[in-house]
Order: structure tokens, then sequence, then C-alpha cells
């Protein structure tokens, strides 16, 4: 005990000592192994919040345009169903987020979106998953990512909507690692007494969380994986167009991208640095850059990512040792405070650590852009209300046919 304490006097972190003796000896146990596990490198980065990754030399991507896509359709499409009926195929869900924003306590999956009847992101989802896998004659592989806070109730709601229709043998379910949150002077949070806040580590943590859980081991074809994030509703999974594309393509990957409607929309854009492709945030463009165009008078970095990639197996193995960068995150983050009082914060209160698929498209040195018709692929639910939120979200999906 007196090596703990002193260990974390070090770190300047004693507090999170409080109401230590009051624990039976298995919590205390088990906090000790928390805090063996902390990454303290990645804890000392909350002093440079700002300084995320220096930009190389930043310039516009080539893309494939709706209109290119539209005459190499067939050819795409015979392409992709191959790769889907070969099983070379898998999807991969990204349902560990916590949805801080949307403010839902349950999994974002979960949500009901319906009006008069129930209808659920998860079910959307699964249902165009299954159009495509009505249309190849053959099921895809549809690994999900939780995360501790999430897992078990996920996995159930799942079970009771009896996978809303997908065979329960090509579903596998994976946990993704957690990481600690600070305050704005770097003091780890507590969420009670003897248990660290911990919180999911990010969606670029998903490879060696898939990895580690070994749920691929049964699909050994597995040749590509289409990643993508869960609050979409209008996500298209193992599109078999896109995978013609990017296989047609030669590239190690691809991203669905939409145009962008106008210079300073806040979304990420792809584009090539130092000759690579990457993702740059809307604010780390420049006014120059964000209003730039090309001579056919569209903008030139217009090529806005929807969390939907295509990534080679080969390639994400070669690069799995690769560190990619941790973001610094301001969050609103629960905890207790100094009297053990349960502490809900209104505004954001301190940092959380985070990696971002997107910065793992820079590693995989190729990725094509591969547009798709926003109205038909992209209604985010980010937010409770304006932009991104539940009701834009139900603008989209009626407008796409769908019944509230
Ligand atoms: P967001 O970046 O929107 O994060 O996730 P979030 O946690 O869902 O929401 P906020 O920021 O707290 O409001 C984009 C996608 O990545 C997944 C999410 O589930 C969503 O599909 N994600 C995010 C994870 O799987 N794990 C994470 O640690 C973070």
């Amino acid at each position: 005990m007196r090596q703990l304490t002193g260990f974390l006097a070090e770190k300047g972190q004693t507090h999170i000592l409080q109401g230590f003796d009051g624990l039976s000896e298995a919590e205390q146990d088990k906090f000790v192994r928390q805090i063996e596990n902390i990454d303290w490198d990645t804890v000392e980065l909350w002093r440079h919040p700002e300084d995320l990754s220096g930009k190389g030399h930043v310039e516009p991507i080539e893309g494939l345009s709706l209109g290119e896509i539209e005459r190499r359709r067939e050819e795409y499409l015979s392409i992709g169903t191959d790769a889907i009926r070969g099983g070379r195929v898998a999807c991969v869900l990204l349902a560990g987020g916590q949805g801080t924003r949307l403010g839902s306590d349950g999994p974002k999956g979960a949500y009901d979106i319906g009006l008069t009847h129930p209808l659920y992101i998860f079910e959307l989802q699964i249902k165009n998953l299954l159009d495509v896998c009505n249309a190849c004659h053959a099921y895809v592989p549809l690994f999900i990512m939780t995360s501790d806070k999430n897992d078990a109730i996920t996995r159930e709601f799942l079970k009771n909507h009896g996978y809303f229709g997908y065979p329960e043998e090509y579903i596998r379910f994976f946990v993704q690692d957690m990481a600690p949150s600070v305050d704005f002077s770097g003091k780890l949070f507590l969420e009670g007494r003897g248990r660290l806040a911990l919180s999911p580590n990010g969606n670029g943590g998903w490879y060696s969380s898939l990895k580690r859980a070994k749920v691929g081991e049964a699909f050994p074809e597995i040749e590509w994986y289409n990643v993508y994030g869960v609050d979409n509703v209008l996500q298209r999974s193992a599109d078999p167009v896109f995978v013609g594309a990017v296989i047609a393509s030669g590239m190690n990957s691809g991203a669905k991208v939409v145009r962008k409607t106008q210079p300073h929309e806040k979304v990420g854009v792809l584009c090539l640095e130092d000759k690579k492709p990457s993702v740059i945030e809307y604010y780390e463009l420049t006014e120059e850059m964000a209003s730039l165009r090309g001579a056919d008078g569209n903008l030139s970095y217009s090529f806005g990512v929807i969390l939907n990639y295509l990534l080679s197996a080969k390639k994400l193995e070669e690069i799995a040792r690769e560190r990619i960068p941790v973001h610094v995150v301001k969050k609103k983050i629960a905890h207790i405070d100094e009297n053990g009082a349960l502490v809900k914060p209104e505004i954001e209160n301190g940092y959380k650590f985070e990696t971002l698929i997107l910065d793992m498209i820079r590693l995989m040195d190729s990725c094509l852009p591969f547009e798709v018709v926003r109205e038909r692929e992209f209604a985010p639910i980010k937010n409770k209300e304006g932009v991104d939120s539940v009701e834009t979200a139900r603008a989209l999906l009626r407008e796409n046919g769908v019944e509230l």
C-alpha cells in the first residue's frame, strides 16, 4: 500500500485513494489492477490538448464521382458481389461509443426513432445489410464492437429482437478497450470510490480489440473489413458497388464520401498529406483551402467522410504495430467529488483520450474516395436537437420512403 501511495504521489494522483480503506479486499484488488493498467504516457497528454499532430503538405485527392461510378456500376457490382459470395468481406459495426451528445442512456443502436411504431437504429442498419445479403445470396460476417459500458445491454437488446432477422451464427461481439479520464488539471476522475472513471478509448482501437477477441478466426477468407458507425440511420454496409470499386482500384482502402455543400461545412475531409491519404478536420483547413475550387468549379477539398471505410485485412495486419495519435478530447465526464457525491456536469469538465479510425487511413498508404448521394446514405444522429439530430434523421428517413 505504501508503495502504491508513493507511486501515486509521484504522479500527483493520491486523491484517487479517497475511501480506499473502506473498500473490501476484493474491491481493493480490483482497483489496484485498474491503476496498474493505466497508460501514464497517454494521461500525460492532457497537457497538450491542442497539439495533435503536425500537418504535412496537404493537397486535394482524386476520387470516384457519382457519374464515374454510374458508368462502371455493372463492373463494380460484379466484382463486389463475387467478393461477398466468397466470404471475403466482413462488416465491423462500431457501437462502443457513449453518445454523450445525444444524452440517451442506452446504446445508440437501440435508440427508437419510430413515431407510430418502434424503429431502432440497429434495425434500420441490419435491414439494409440484409438487402445486400439477399441480392448476393450470401451472409456477411457482422462483428459488433461494444464497450464495457454497453456490451451486456447491446447483446441482450439484439438477442431479444431476434437480431432483426440476421442469422446469429454470422454475428460476433467484441469489446473495445477503456481509457481513464482527467479534469482540466490532469487529475484522474473516479466514478465511485475505488473505481476509475473509465471510458471507451475511441473507435481507432477497433482493429487491435477485434484481433485480441479472435472473432475473425471462424471466417478465414476475410480480405476486407467494412468499418462503419452506428449512428447513421441510412448506413449502407457491405455495398457491393463500393467493395468492387475499391478492389478494382488496387488500393488498400476506400472511404464513402459526400460532396461538401459549402466550404465551411463541419465534416472531416479526405485529402492527401505528404502524398498519403489523410482525413483533415474542418477546423484544420485554412480559409484558402476550404474555398479553393478546381477547373470544374467544384470545391477542391470537397470529399466529406461519413465513417464508412473499406480496409484491406492484409494491410491492417502490416500496420498493426504502428501507433496512431491519441486525441485529447473535452467531454462532460460524470464523477464523484471529494465527498463521494456523484456529479453529472452540464458542461465539459475534463478530457478523455481517444484514438480515431480516421487516423488509420494515413497508415493504409492508399485510399479511394467513393462518392455517395448524401440524402440516400448519410443521416447521422449526434445531437439531441439541431444539426445531425433525431429530427434531421427522421426527415431524411421519410425522404427515403421509410415509414416512421
Ligand atoms: P462519435 O465520435 O460520434 O462518439 O462516434 P460517440 O461516443 O458515439 O458520441 P459522443 O461524442 O459521446 O456524443 C462515432 C462512431 O464511433 C463509435 C460510435 O459508437 C459511433 O458509431 N465509437 C466511438 C466507438 O465504437 N468507440 C468509441 O470509443 C467511440
